[in-house]
């Protein structure tokens, strides 16, 4: 009697389970797809040279000079340059120098109702060095800009000169009625107008645009002077928008194969810990046995964090990503990811990932150790008395840099070796950030902007949250944002194609066409972002009210 019951009772949550499974592998649930939009008149040739000239300025940063740059006077042409190809621009809205030695820019578009918080567009707009000798390896000088074979080259295309020039186009273009004498102003409005997608664009909330120049060297001249300032005026954010994921032309494999468009909602930590080692030296022809050469340590140090790696976790905006993926995965993938917050499915898809997933997929769950610099030994013949090991650190969200020394303590305390730990050049850490919803109106219509603008075959991307590997500007203003950050810069790139691997590289190269489509996006977030209360509201009720009836509408 008690065998057939509990046999009846397994059979039923085995049934139960597999409805479910079958019951999600076979129903259509895709999120609400907004209709597309028509993007403002552009110039795009036009648009396209603005953005090439920019890339022409070797602005590069370097973390040895005391001012961050190699040369302050190509940044001030630049500067110069950026106010010659925008001069709507410099003409309508407030432009402030600011930074060390006022390299950096700030620019404000107040917003009619000064009760809002100002929504902050980032980007930088130094780049990092070509590498000495592998000038000749590119197909097009890297400060050419060349427009050609469907892509616009040089170093600083992809991060981010795209972000600064795509911003400055898209506001230019919403200037462009403060010019045109505003003929449309006596008209009589219609409703779709009245919405707040029509010209001309007169932001409620207050816009600004945070330019940094050494970002890639931390930001602290850039955009932590930025930050403070803004802070001393007492500017509280809505949302900082922010570079980061792009639109994944080929999808995410294995999970979809249509382009998926990534924002990323939260970015990792950076720590720098150095390990020392020590030993009595000696003799290389008489090696101790005992163990406590500097070799032997470092075998049982290396071996310590093998068996003792950092914590597997699954979490969030990575459980995001994954619940947000599910509509658009098929097969038995898709009841799995539907419930990745699931406390279970979370233990088993971390250890999916972190054991099988590639390094890539592992960074995801784990705060990752990396041994980056050894040094040690002064002769052939010298037993070393002292190895420097350096471990650059990268954290979860939610932690923090004196974790990772605690987690080396305890390798070394495992590995029984005679060392020291210290966290390295404190000023130049920082902890994991804050993890920004994926739930809230700020996703939601950054996820219709995007969508709305990009469409491939009929179909908007799919729009994923993720976690940024890198760091970004971003980290010098999250603390005054009321919404978090959305760290996503609208260009389009090929993964399976390799384009992730041109970022810093040789080669470096933004696809032609991304461009006015860049534009497009960022003019849209604005007005979403920063348009009338209505068009804020109207974001959850339905896609339809900023689509008319024929099927999409005119922006500007
Ligand atoms: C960075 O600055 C240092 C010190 O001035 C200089 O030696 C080095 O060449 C610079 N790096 C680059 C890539 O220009
Ligand atoms: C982009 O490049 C392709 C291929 O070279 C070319 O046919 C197209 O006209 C270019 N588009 C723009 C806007 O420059
Ligand atoms: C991406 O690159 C791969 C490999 O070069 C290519 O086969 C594929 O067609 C590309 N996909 C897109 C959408 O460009």
């Amino acid at each position: 009697m008690h065998v057939r019951h509990t046999t009846v009772l397994w059979s039923a949550i085995a049934i139960a389970i597999i409805s479910c499974m079958l019951f999600d592998i076979l129903s259509v649930n895709k999120p609400e797809i907004p209709k597309p939009i028509v993007c403002p008149p552009l110039d795009t040739a036009a648009a396209l040279d603005r953005f090439r000239g920019l890339i022409s300025y070797p602005s590069i940063s370097n973390i040895s000079r005391e001012d961050h740059v190699n040369d302050q006077k190509v940044f001030r042409d630049m500067m110069a340059y950026l106010e010659r190809s925008y001069p709507r621009v410099w003409k309508h809205l407030k432009v402030e120098q600011v930074g060390v030695n006022s390299l950096s820019l700030l620019i404000t578009w107040p917003g009619s109702n000064s009760d809002l918080r100002p929504v902050l567009f980032v980007s930088h707009y130094d780049v990092v060095p070509v590498t000495p000798g592998s000038e000749h390896a590119w197909t097009y000088p890297p400060f050419s800009g060349e427009l050609a074979d469907g892509y616009v080259w040089g170093r600083g295309s992809l991060d981010i000169k795209f972000g600064v020039a795509a911003l400055l186009e898209a506001a230019s273009t919403l200037l462009e009625s403060y010019d045109s004498g505003e003929a449309e102003e006596g008209k009589e409005k219609t409703e779709k107008e009245k919405d707040g997608a029509d010209s001309p664009f007169r932001p409620e909330r207050t816009i600004m645009f945070a330019f940094g120049h050494d970002e890639e060297v931390g930001g602290n001249h850039g955009a932590g002077a930025i930050g403070a300032l803004l802070r001393s005026r007492g500017v509280n954010l809505e949302l900082v928008v922010d570079e980061g994921g792009s639109v994944l032309l080929d999808g995410l494999s294995p999970f979809t194969r249509r382009p998926v468009a990534m924002v990323g909602l939260a970015e990792k930590g950076f720590a720098t810990v150095e390990v020392t080692l020590r030993s009595p030296g000696g003799h290389s022809s008489m090696p101790p046995t005992d163990g406590s050469s500097i070799a032997d340590q470092l075998w049982q140090l290396g071996t310590a964090l093998k068996e003792h790696p950092t914590r597997t976790q699954l979490q969030s905006p990575v459980t995001d990503m994954l619940t947000h993926l599910a509509p658009y995965t098929l097969g038995w993938l898709r009841p799995l990811l539907k419930r990745a917050e699931l406390r279970p499915v979370r233990w088993l898809v971390g250890q999916l990932f972190r054991r099988f997933g590639g390094r890539e997929v592992a960074a995801m769950v784990t705060t990752t150790l990396a041994l980056t610099r050894i040094r040690a030994g002064v002769a052939d013949n010298v037993l070393p008395q002292e190895a420097v090991l350096l471990y650059n650190i990268r954290l979860l969200p939610g932690q923090e840099p004196i974790q990772a020394v605690e987690h080396l303590q305890r390798a070394v305390g495992f590995a029984r070796v005679n060392a020291e730990v210290r966290l390295l050049d404190e000023g130049n850490s920082w902890p994991g950030s804050q993890v920004s919803s994926s739930n809230d109106r700020h996703f939601q219509l950054v996820r219709k902007a995007i969508q709305e603008t990009w469409q491939f075959d009929g179909q908007p991307p799919a729009v994923v949250p993720f976690l940024l590997m890198g760091a970004t500007d971003s980290k010098h203003y999250a603390a005054l944002s009321h919404g978090g950050v959305m760290r996503f810069v609208p260009y389009a790139m090929n993964k399976t194609g390799g384009d992730l691997g041109l970022i810093h590289a040789t080669n470096e190269r933004v696809r032609n066409t991304s461009f006015s489509q860049g534009v497009c996006t960022y003019l849209r977030m604005m007005q979403l972002l920063a348009g009338s209360e209505s068009a804020l509201q109207s974001v959850s009720a339905s896609a339809s009210t900023s689509a008319s009836g024929s099927g999409s509408q005119s922006l500007v």
